[in-house]
């Protein structure tokens, strides 16, 4: 007995300092930011400290990429290391009540974290689902890995805080309303010549429906606002005039109630910043040199800052791993209601936000810092995936990654600590929606970077930016008449296309073209991810509404 109590002792000592080796993880994700708005980037008139010091004292990927250019796809690969086709999550969710979401079946990042006895927690946006039926929460965040929820199951957009409607910048609602006006005449017509009754329902029908409608996209913003801590609604309608101070606090207050728990922390602080509606405040409202993006830019660097001080005054810095990154490209079109560009820099990269094949699209600006083990001042510049972080972790923690599904991304962490300098990654591909766009080959024996390109945004002539956001939006994308071959490590903005009817660049080509094939083939049998339907729309307010009454209703009784 004595000796199986000692054991015992043993056996929880080990695991109890075991437990606390394990460092502790903070991501930083931002949303739209461009790879040129961070100091550490280049840019030298936006103020950015804190983040600059993540990259200061640590290492800087200089190559990094989003899995694709959207926030919902972008995500669902970073919290699942596998491109966002094989979820059926590569098309970005259109509101709080589309049925679609991260499905079950998916191995995500925090539930590999919660199993090695991490305490989990998403502070901020999700934007991978949310009710599958009528207020089940089936795609919640607690129950895809994380413990605890303060957030937007949704996203932040223009319609929550100002005039601007996203669906009449893209014609939805313009279009609605000529439908409207011309079925309306047709009622009167038919009643006139016709039949008075007949005419008159046809236009009591044409008014309900298309009133649903027009309600439901004009007040899109209070629906899809919901600010929800775990299973609660505990705002309809989004404050944004403190959202970005409660954020923090929730991060502190999480990091605090773990300090003196035996379990690591692992926070998730998924900024609404710098994402339409731009929503800085005092001190650094009108503060920067770059109008209010700027200002929201320098708000997120100071928000990373106060977290990392709680961390530093906890004495937890030391062992606590930083990844600081945004979600995909910053978005070049973006304005706002006084038409001031309030959209993110990519730097010297051409494309944005949306251009999944495109450099500007997809590249970001990411840090690591872990001061107990990766080195200091140190410069990663071979191309690596948003897609690594979940397996890199993995590797850290002893955590495991899924055996019997493909994993897209690769175990990074030879390459952070500097015992390996070449990247894991032979292909990448770029995917826009459903399709590879690009594929990025990295030669083992040698440093050029390759990217074919089979489509290329139809920009307006001479700019590398579309006419309007209408025009991204609805955009075919009619393939190549012949794929474009680039080394992006010699010619970042893809300029000068390598002529692939000579050697080595034809056979080169053929190469890619030949793992594109065999990518393909691993995805077949994959179910179609959900498409939208426009109907939804009809229904939006109903569901949250519901929620939010029976809520309510429920604190009286
Ligand atoms: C810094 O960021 C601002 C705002 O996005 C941008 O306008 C400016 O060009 C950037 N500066 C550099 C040097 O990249
Ligand atoms: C939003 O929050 C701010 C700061 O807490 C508060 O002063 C303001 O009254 C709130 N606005 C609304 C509409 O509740």
């Amino acid at each position: 007995m004595i000796w199986f109590l000692s054991q015992l002792c043993a056996l929880c000592l080990c695991v109890g300092i075991q437990a606390s080796e394990k460092p502790n993880i903070v991501i930083f994700l931002v949303d739209d930011l461009g790879i040129g708005d961070i100091g550490a980037f280049g840019n030298d008139t936006l103020r950015t400290p804190h983040v600059d010091s993540i990259c200061e004292n640590g290492v800087k990927l200089d190559h990094d990429l989003a899995a694709a250019s959207l926030c919902t796809p972008s995500r669902a690969a970073l919290m699942t290391s596998r491109y966002a086709i094989r979820s059926g999550m590569e098309s970005v969710i259109l509101s709080l009540m589309s049925p679609q979401g991260l499905p079950a079946s998916e191995y995500t990042l925090p539930q590999m974290l919660q199993e090695q006895g991490y305490a989990t927690a998403l502070i901020g946006k999700w934007h991978l689902g949310w009710n599958r039926q009528l207020m089940d929460h089936y795609y919640s965040p607690l129950k895809r890995g994380f413990d605890f929820f303060f957030g937007l199951p949704y996203t932040l957009m223009k319609d929550v805080g100002g005039k601007q409607e996203v669906f009449e910048e893209i014609g939805v609602l313009g279009k609605l309303y000529k439908l409207l006006g011309i079925c309306l005449v047709t009622s009167l017509i038919v009643s006139r010549l016709i039949n008075k009754k007949i005419g008159v329902t046809m236009a009591l029908i044409v008014l309900v429906l298309a009133g649903n409608y027009i309600f439901n996209l004009k007040t899109f913003g209070i629906w899809n606002s919901l600010l929800v801590r775990n299973d609660r609604i505990v705002e309809m309608h989004l404050n944004l005039t403190s959202i970005t101070q409660r954020l923090i606090g929730e991060g502190q207050s999480f990091i605090k109630s773990q300090h003196t728990a035996e379990k690591p922390v692992f926070l998730f602080m998924s900024w609404l910043h710098v994402h339409s509606h731009m929503h800085p405040q005092p001190p650094f409202k009108g503060a920067s040199q770059h109008g209010p993006y700027g200002d929201a830019v320098e708000e997120t660097d100071w928000a990373v800052g106060q977290i990392m001080d709680t961390l530093k005054e906890l004495q937890m810095l030391d062992n606590t791993l930083f990844y600081f990154s945004s979600d995909h490209g910053g978005d070049k079109l973006e304005h706002d209601e006084e038409e001031r560009l309030v959209g993110g820099w990519n730097g010297l990269f051409r494309g944005s936000k949306g251009d999944g094949s495109q450099e500007g699209g997809i590249r970001v600006p990411t840090c690591v810092q872990w001061p107990a083990k990766l080195p200091r001042r140190t410069l990663v510049s071979e191309p690596t995936s948003q897609m690594d972080l979940m397996p890199t972790l993995a590797s850290i923690v002893g955590g495991r990654m899924p055996t019997d599904r493909y994993i897209d991304g690769k175990d990074i962490l030879p390459l952070l600590t500097g015992d390996e300098l070449r990247t894991p990654h032979e292909f990448l591909f770029h995917y826009t929606g459903q399709r590879v766009s690009a594929i990025r080959y990295m030669p083992e024996e040698s440093r050029v970077v390759y990217k074919l390109h089979y489509i290329w945004p139809q920009w307006e002539p001479g700019t590398d930016t579309w006419a309007s956001f209408r025009d991204q939006i609805f955009a075919t994308n009619t393939p190549l008449p012949k794929p474009l071959l680039f080394d992006v490590a010699r010619d970042p903005r893809e300029e000068s296309p390598l002529d692939t009817s000579i050697e080595p660049y034809s056979s080169i080509m053929k190469y890619i073209e030949e793992a594109k094939l065999k990518h393909k083939q691993s995805l077949i049998g994959l179910r179609p991810g959900y498409k939208g339907n426009p109907l939804e729309f009809l229904n939006s307010h109903r569901s949250t509404f519901v929620e939010y009454a029976v809520q309510k209703l429920s604190d009286y009784f």
